[in-house]
């Protein structure tokens, strides 16, 4: 297997320094965000948190004896804070830019309303603020924040601007699942270093930027200790371009066997046992591990990625290990797990596909049906009535890349992948709002359009492509279209 450091002839992505201190340096983990103030809205009749995150720079020695490199983060640090909100209060968050570039913030996972959900023309530039609002009104589940900036989003978020938003909600909390320090959220990130230790920029990149050294909260190839117990562990792929097969090997290199038990829009309807787990950029895949017949050992997370051609390019095949301990400090969460998790909301079923889009390169760029998201006056593919229950068939059009595609707004049902991988067994139980289309995949996704009317966007989410211009819009019409009183009123979904 290969390692950083290594060269693949005639490779010019294979670049970073060889990192030496493999499994040497601790797992960090991102401090939670603290609310200013809460105030009371009259309106809702409810308490709104406020909260303030800078954009700045900041450095982070890599190596050592080299230079640090030179990142722009949320709070100053990368992932940015964890922000942990309860489900039903509302939040304000301010994101004031004293970084260099323009800049949105995307919260990636939320159907928050237009003009809050990040569109990329919708930029904070160097010096100014912009408040967000946010309904905290779904279920529980792993979120994340990060850059959106148009033609900048892998810059940015890559350089540091990515971080966790976590919502709870009774419901969730009743199950007992591991909490606290037994609850972990990893954010995986590949990125390549040039070198004299600095970072590498993807901004002349127009393919893809697979990175050779591995990070996990920020830091490459790192150690955690664990106890012999359940841990719940949340992965989130923040990697431009690089998607991962995860595997647990003990010290005899025997997989892990684990439950998988919760997707990008929370728990699935019951825990999906696994010995691999795939995870593409923007994707969040949350397991259950039992580390409690590996007292004293090590337990190492690794990349067995072979599925896709382009993802397999420059595989680095280790991410991080975990030190299991000989002691249980706590028994919270550490029960069997429940049999079923929750009745998920899938959309009620119907057949015949309303709407197809195709991904694919055609003359140097990234396309969309054709079009790119530079294309303004044909960039809005779709207006869906609000309200409608739609099927979109995602077709890969070829030439050897896959895309994991993101619809903003909704979460949707995986209901046939053909031409590659089957739909896997964990994305049966799920809803998700990223699907990765394999190299040659075509993908049937089914959802209920959309909580609120407005023009959301949905793209591919290997950054690059994203910024090249392989993005577009779709325009929940409002229902005075249809000879409807103009209304505001939310759909929940
Ligand atoms: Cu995570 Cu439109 O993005
Ligand atoms: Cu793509």
């Amino acid at each position: 297997s290969l390692f950083a450091g290594q060269t693949l002839a005639g490779d010019d992505q294979w670049l970073s320094p060889v990192y030496k201190e493999i499994f040497q340096n601790e797992l960090p983990t991102p401090p939670t965000k603290d609310k200013k103030y809460s105030y009371y809205n009259s309106t809702t009749n409810r308490y709104i948190d406020y909260y303030e995150v800078e954009i700045k720079p900041f450095e982070q020695q890599v190596y050592k004896g080299l230079k640090p490199a030179q990142l722009v983060g949320y709070d100053g640090i990368s992932p940015g804070p964890t922000f942990r909100m309860e489900k039903g209060r509302e939040a304000i968050v301010r994101f004031v830019n004293h970084g260099e570039k323009d800049i949105s913030v995307h919260l990636h996972g939320s159907y928050s309303r237009a003009p809050f959900d990040g569109w990329a023309e919708d930029v904070t530039k160097k010096n100014q603020y912009k408040d967000y609002y946010y309904p905290n009104r779904q279920a529980a589940r792993t979120l994340w924040y990060h850059d959106h900036a148009i033609h900048h989003t892998a810059e940015n978020a890559y350089f540091g601007m990515a971080g966790f938003y976590i919502l709870h909600d009774p419901e969730e909390d009743k199950l007992n699942l591991p909490a606290g320090d037994y609850d972990l959220p990893l954010a995986l990130a590949a990125k390549q270093y040039n070198s004299d230790g600095t970072l590498f920029s993807p901004a002349d990149e127009t393919v893809s930027l697979y990175g050779d050294v591995i990070h996990v909260n920020g830091q490459p190839w790192p150690y955690k200790k664990v106890e012999p117990r359940k841990y719940r562990l949340r992965f989130l792929d923040t990697s431009i371009s690089r998607a991962f097969k995860l595997t647990f090997e003990d010290s005899k290199a025997k997989k892990v066997p684990f439950n998988v038990i919760a997707s990008d829009a929370g728990l699935l309807t019951k825990p999906v046992p696994s010995d691999n787990l795939e995870i593409s950029m923007a994707e969040r895949w949350e397991v259950i591990i039992d580390f409690s017949q590996y007292k004293g050992q090590n337990v190492t997370l690794k990349n067995a990625r072979d599925v896709q051609a382009d993802e397999d390019y420059n595989s680095t095949d280790k991410v991080m290990q975990f030190v299991v301990g000989d002691t249980v400090t706590s028994d919270q969460g550490n029960g069997n797990l429940p049999g079923s998790l929750r009745n998920v909301p899938f959309p009620p079923s119907k057949s015949g596909v309303d709407r197809k889009f195709k991904f694919e390169r055609q003359g140097g760029e990234w396309k969309v049906n054709g079009v790119t998201f530079a294309d303004v006056n044909n960039r809005i593919l779709a207006k869906p009535p609000r309200g409608a229950i739609e099927i979109w068939e995602l077709e890969n059009g070829g030439g050897g890349w896959s895309h994991p595609v993101h619809i903003h707004l909704i979460d949707f049902q995986i209901i046939s992948r053909v031409g590659g991988r089957p739909v896997l067994n964990y994305e049966k139980e799920a809803l998700k709002d990223v699907v990765l289309l394999g190299t040659s995949e075509t993908v049937q996704v089914i959802a209920r359009y959309a909580p609120w009317d407005g023009v959301y966007m949905f793209h591919c989410h290997n950054l690059i492509h994203e910024d090249h211009d392989m993005m577009a819009a779709f325009n929940v019409s409002s229902l005075a279209d249809f000879g409807y009183p103009e209304t505001t009123k939310f759909i929940d979904p």
